[in-house]
C-alpha cells in the first residue's frame, strides 16, 4: 500500500492557496512524475524507476515532504510495444488523470497536475465535472494540462481524423471557455459553441478556488495565445534544444513574449521549464552517469522516440538530437549540487519561473537531490527557507 505524507497541513498554517504559495519561491520546483515504462530514457542502463502506481505515489509523497511545489504526468497513446526495442519503451503507461486522483488523499500541499488529451471525444460538461471532484478531492490542488494532441497515430487510435495544428486550439479555446463558465456560473449554463453545444448544463460542486489550476504546454503561437487567454502555468521548451548555454540563449525572448501575451490579455502566466537533472557529488561523476544512460541506449526505441519528436505537427523540439532524446527532458543539467544551483539560477535569470525535474533513476535521485541540492537551493535564495 502507497503510504501518506507526513508533511504537516500548510494551508493550515499560512492560509495560503497552492499556487500562491508555490509562487513564493523565486523558483518552482516541480517533479515529472515517472508514468511511463522508461520515463524519459530510451535507455537500458542500471536504475529502480518504474511505471506502476506504488512507485509513482512514492515519488510524489516524497517530493512533497521535501516541499517540492507540484507534480507533472504526462499522457501518450501508444501502440503495442510503445516505442519498441528491447525495452518496450514506455508500453505501459498510467493514465495521470487517475494517478492523481489516487494522489490527493496521500497528500496535502503538493499541486497535482494532469495531462487530458481534450479533444479525443470529450465533451466540456464531462472534463469540468471530473476536474471539479478531483479539485474537491485534492481541496484546491489539482491541476489540468490541457493538450491537443500532435500524433495522427493517437487521433487515429480514436477512430478521428488529425485535426490542423492551429484549429486544434480554437478548439482547445472554446472547450475551456465552457468549463470555465461550468465553475463560475450558478445558473444552469447554455451555450451553442461552434463545436460543441451544452444545453442547461450545470456543475455542482463548484471548485473551491473557482477554477481548478489550469495549464498547457504549447509553444507555437497558436500554442502561446491559448495560454496567455486560460492558463495559470505553462510548460514551456527549450526554443534552443537541450544544452544550457544554448537554451539561456533563447529562452529570455521566450519567456518575455509569453509574459507580454498575457499582459495583453490582462493576466499573468508562469512559466516552467523541464530540466533532466543528473546530479553527483562531483562533476566527474555526474557525467560518468550521463555517459552511461547514453552508451546503454535501446537504439531501436533511441530511434522512434526521436523521430516522434521531429515527426508530428509541432515545431519546438526539432532543435534537440537524437542524443538529448535519450537523455531525455528539455534542457540537460548535469554535476555537482552547486552546479545544479547554478543552473537553476541561470534559468530563473533566463525568465523561467519554474522547472519541473526528470530524473533517470527516480527515488534515488530524489533523495540525493532533497539531501544535497536543496539546502543550497535556498541559500541561493530560490527557494523559501
Ligand atoms: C513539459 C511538456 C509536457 C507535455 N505533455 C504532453 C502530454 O502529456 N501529452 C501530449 O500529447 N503532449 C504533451 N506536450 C506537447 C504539447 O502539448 C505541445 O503539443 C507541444 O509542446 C508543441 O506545441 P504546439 O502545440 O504549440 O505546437 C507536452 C509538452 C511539454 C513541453
Amino acid at each position: 500500500m502507497p503510504r501518506m505524507s507526513t508533511a504537516p497541513d500548510l494551508s493550515k498554517i499560512d492560509g495560503l492557496r497552492p499556487l500562491e504559495r508555490a509562487s513564493r519561491n523565486r523558483l518552482m520546483l516541480g517533479l515529472f512524475i515517472p508514468l511511463q515504462q522508461g520515463a524519459w530514457s530510451p535507455s537500458t542502463w542500471k536504475r529502480g524507476t518504474s511505471w506502476t502506481f506504488e512507485y509513482n505515489a512514492e515519488c510524489a509523497v516524497r517530493a512533497e515532504e521535501l516541499g517540492f511545489d507540484l507534480v507533472f504526468g504526462l499522457a501518450q497513446w501508444l501502440g503495442k510495444g510503445g516505442y519498441g526495442g528491447e525495452m518496450r519503451f514506455r508500453e505501459n503507461t498510467s493514465d495521470p488523470l487517475l494517478v492523481t486522483a489516487g494522489l490527493a488523499p496521500l497528500t496535502r500541499n503538493i499541486i497535482l497536475i494532469s495531462t487530458v488529451h481534450i479533444l479525443y471525444g470529450w465533451h466540456p460538461l464531462h472534463l469540468a465535472k471530473l476536474a471539479a471532484t478531483l479539485d474537491h478531492m485534492s481541496l484546491g490542488r489539482w491541476g489540468l494540462n490541457v493538450v491537443t494532441g500532435y500524433k495522427k497515430s493517437e487521433y487515429e487510435m480514436f477512430g478521428m481524423e488529425p485535426i490542423e495544428h492551429d484549429l486544434r486550439y480554437a478548439m482547445a479555446g472554446e472547450f475551456s471557455t465552457m468549463m470555465r463558465r461550468l465553475w463560475t456560473e450558478d445558473e444552469n449554463v447554455t451555450i451553442a459553441g461552434r463545436w460543441w453545444t451544452i444545453t442547461n448544463g450545470f456543475v455542482a460542486p463548484k471548485p473551491v478556488n473557482g477554477s481548478v489550476i489550469m495549464v498547457n504546454a504549447g509553444s507555437s503561437g497558436a500554442g502561446l495565445e491559448y495560454a496567455a487567454k486560460h492558463s495559470d502555468l505553462i510548460f514551456i521548451t527549450s526554443p534552443a534544444g537541450a544544452h544550457l548555454d544554448h537554451a539561456c540563449q533563447a529562452l529570455p525572448s521566450h519567456n518575455a513574449k509569453i509574459k507580454a501575451l498575457a499582459r495583453s490579455h490582462s493576466r499573468d502566466v508562469k512559466t516552467i521549464i523541464n530540466p533532466h537533472v543528473i546530479c553527483r557529488e562531483t562533476e566527474k561523476e555526474a557525467w560518468a552517469q550521463y555517459h552511461a544512460i547514453l552508451e546503454h541506449q535501446d537504439p531501436v526505441a533511441a530511434d522512434n522516440f526521436y523521430a516522434m519528436f521531429v515527426g508530428g505537427d509541432q515545431e519546438s523540439w526539432r532543435a534537440a538530437t537524437r542524443n538529448d532524446w535519450v537523455i531525455g527532458g528539455n534542457v540537460h543539467v548535469v554535476g555537482s549540487p552547486e552546479q545544479v544551483v547554478d543552473a537553476f539560477l541561470r534559468l530563473h535569470k533566463a525568465g523561467c519561473d519554474g522547472v519541473q525535474i526528470n530524473f533517470y533513476d527516480y527515488l534515488p535521485d530524489l533523495e540525493f537531490f532533497g539531501a544535497r541540492v536543496l539546502p543550497l537551493l535556498k541559500q541561493a535564495g530560490l527557494r523559501e527557507g
